[in-house]
């Protein structure tokens, strides 16, 4: 497992090499960070809110330039897409239905983010190897 706290102080281990994935990634850690700092629970939702929007235009560009190439997992990565929007949507709800800003042995945040820097390591990073590797 990702150390989280690590995580947090080095956007740049996830920079992967290709400028706009990178770029809203970075976003997305930022978000993800400014949630875990947060103690105030509508400011919670409001970050949630805006990460799944900047999730959701991150995903489109990112399918976007898989789609321009020949890459062979391209459906495969397309549907772990789906599962990351699910995740996201899971957590919204918990913190959504939560009274508190205790959540007990389930943390939204933390489960989001862990599920975001483990794609971004991983779906990301092999896709980027292979387009790193195409001739321009
Ligand atoms: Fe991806
Ligand atoms: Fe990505």
């Amino acid at each position: 497992m990702i150390q989280e706290d690590a995580i947090h102080l080095r956007y740049d281990v996830y920079k992967l090499g290709v400028e706009p994935i990178d770029n809203d990634h970075f976003r997305m850690l930022t978000l993800a960070d400014s949630a875990r700092k947060t103690l105030d629970k509508s400011l919670l939702v409001q970050i949630f809110d805006e990460l799944i929007q900047v999730m959701n235009e991150h995903i489109e560009r990112e399918e976007g330039i898989i789609k321009e190439t020949t890459y062979p997992f391209v459906f495969h990565h397309c549907k772990t897409h789906d599962d990351l929007r699910k995740q996201v949507a899971d957590a919204y709800k918990y913190i959504i239905e939560s009274s508190l800003l205790s959540f007990g042995k389930y943390n939204p945040v933390s489960a989001l983010t862990q599920v975001l820097l483990t794609h971004f390591d991983s779906y990301d990073r092999q896709f980027v190897e292979y387009y790193q590797k195409q001739p321009r």
